[in-house]
């Protein structure tokens, strides 16, 4: 049995995939409250459909359910829980969490009394530090006598495209992968869910080790520090930031900052396992210089041209975005390191007041600097 925390895209699309993959094994959404429990029945409820990566991909109609008591119900071939009315919740084995980076701390809390040390909990945000704010907000105690409370948790990244064009109608837009690993591999009730997702069919998922994990996310952090935030500020496509010269030197400069401050974290954490520590440590910054970030981050302008980044999209409906979980996040190491971080804390601010489109403050940050790598 799986939770899925978050029906939006990504949640829609894991929620449909493991479905077919294992039908034997019950699904449930956890909707937020009744107004999404009637979206899911009156509008949609009779099935999950993505479009068009596989035209006509969905689930059968079946009848509507009668059983259904206003906070749990069968729908679709999928449970569902209304979690603002739920009574008699149970334990909750396998969870897997798809809400934006800013909203699963908060959504994180209804569900703590029914996760325990032999659940475990998945986490697919974008940027990094959901895990370290769930910690730290609802285990405050851990190391204590509350550490036997907290559950296993698998980290996890993913690069599928997909939007909703309805409530639990998405489109696929860009198929892709996803990654993930854990601290813990060994403990069984990880190891059965690390074996379990990559047999979904559709979702391309595969485990790596921590360090390799760690590897994948900081450098997806930098990709999404520097690219998320310039595209919503310039209000431009993915692929702008490559064909337009004047953003080069604000690349140059991201990433002399941010591979300082990256590669200062990774020698302050270690490489999290003893084995190999030493060449998993140096391996991994090699992929954090600033010659390294910056291939990667033009290789996914490049790839990505056309695209309308997620900050975008947020920034410019007038959305929370989830800045605070990367470029902020970037901020909160450079000052806990001591070292600058001027161009990360200055996104986060403009991205965070919502400024508009504040192009000259920016580029006259990269114009004064020195070119020699000190930001
Ligand atoms: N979409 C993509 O292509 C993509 C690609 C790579 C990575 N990601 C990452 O994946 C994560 C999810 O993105 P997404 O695009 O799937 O976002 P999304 O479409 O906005 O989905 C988030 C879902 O979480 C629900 N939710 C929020 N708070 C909740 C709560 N307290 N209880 C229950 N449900 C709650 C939202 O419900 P409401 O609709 O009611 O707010 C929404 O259905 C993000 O970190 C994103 O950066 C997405």
């Amino acid at each position: 049995m799986t939770h899925v925390l978050g029906v939006g895209a990504i949640g829609t699309l894991v929620a449909f995939h493991l479905k077919r993959a294992y039908p034997g094994s019950p699904v449930t959404l956890l909707l937020r409250n009744q107004a999404a429990r009637r979206s899911w029945i009156e509008k949609a409820g009779e099935r999950l459909t993505i479009r068009p990566l596989r035209p006509g991909l969905h689930e059968p109609t079946p009848p509507k359910d009668t059983s259904a008591t206003g906070c749990t119900g069968t729908q679709g071939g999928f449970q569902y829980e209304v979690l603002d009315h739920m009574t008699d919740p149970g334990p909750i084995r396998r969870l897997i969490i798809t809400t934006k980076a800013h909203q699963t701390v908060d959504a994180y809390a209804q569900l703590i009394p029914r996760l325990g040390p032999s659940s475990v909990v998945v986490l697919l945000q974008n940027g990094i530090g959901v895990q370290e704010g769930i910690l730290s907000r609802h285990y405050p105690s851990r190391g204590g006598s509350l550490n036997t409370e907290i559950p296993h948790f698998v980290l996890g990244t993913t690069n599928h495209g997909c939007y909703r064009e309805a409530p639990f109608r998405i489109v696929h837009a860009g198929l892709g992968e996803i990654s993930l690993g854990s601290q813990a591999p060994a403990a069984p009730e990880v190891q059965a869910t690390l074996e379990t997702l990559p047999g979904v069919d559709g979702l391309n998922v595969h485990t790596e080790s921590w360090p390799a994990l760690s590897r994948r996310l900081l450098v997806k952090l930098a990709v999404n520090g520097f690219i998320n935030a310039l595209t919503a500020l310039f209000d431009c496509p993915n692929g702008d930031l490559v064909t337009h010269s004047r953003y080069r030197a604000l690349l140059d400069f991201f990433c002399r900052e941010t591979s300082a401050i990256l590669t200062k974290h990774v020698e302050a954490q270690g490489c999290g396992t003893a084995t190999h520590c030493a060449s998993t440590t140096d391996e991994l910054a090699r992929s954090l210089t600033p010659e390294a970030l910056r291939t990667a981050i033009l290789h996914t302008c490049r790839l990505t041209a056309a695209n309308e980044s997620s900050m975008r999209q947020d920034y410019r409906a007038g959305r929370q975005t989830e800045i605070d979980y990367i470029n902020g996040y970037l901020t909160r190491l450079a000052t806990r390191y001591g070292l600058p971080g001027p161009y990360n804390q200055l996104v986060t601010r403009l991205i965070a007041d919502r400024v508009g489109h504040p192009g000259r403050q920016l580029l006259s940050l990269a114009q004064g600097s020195d070119g020699q790598g000190a930001p």
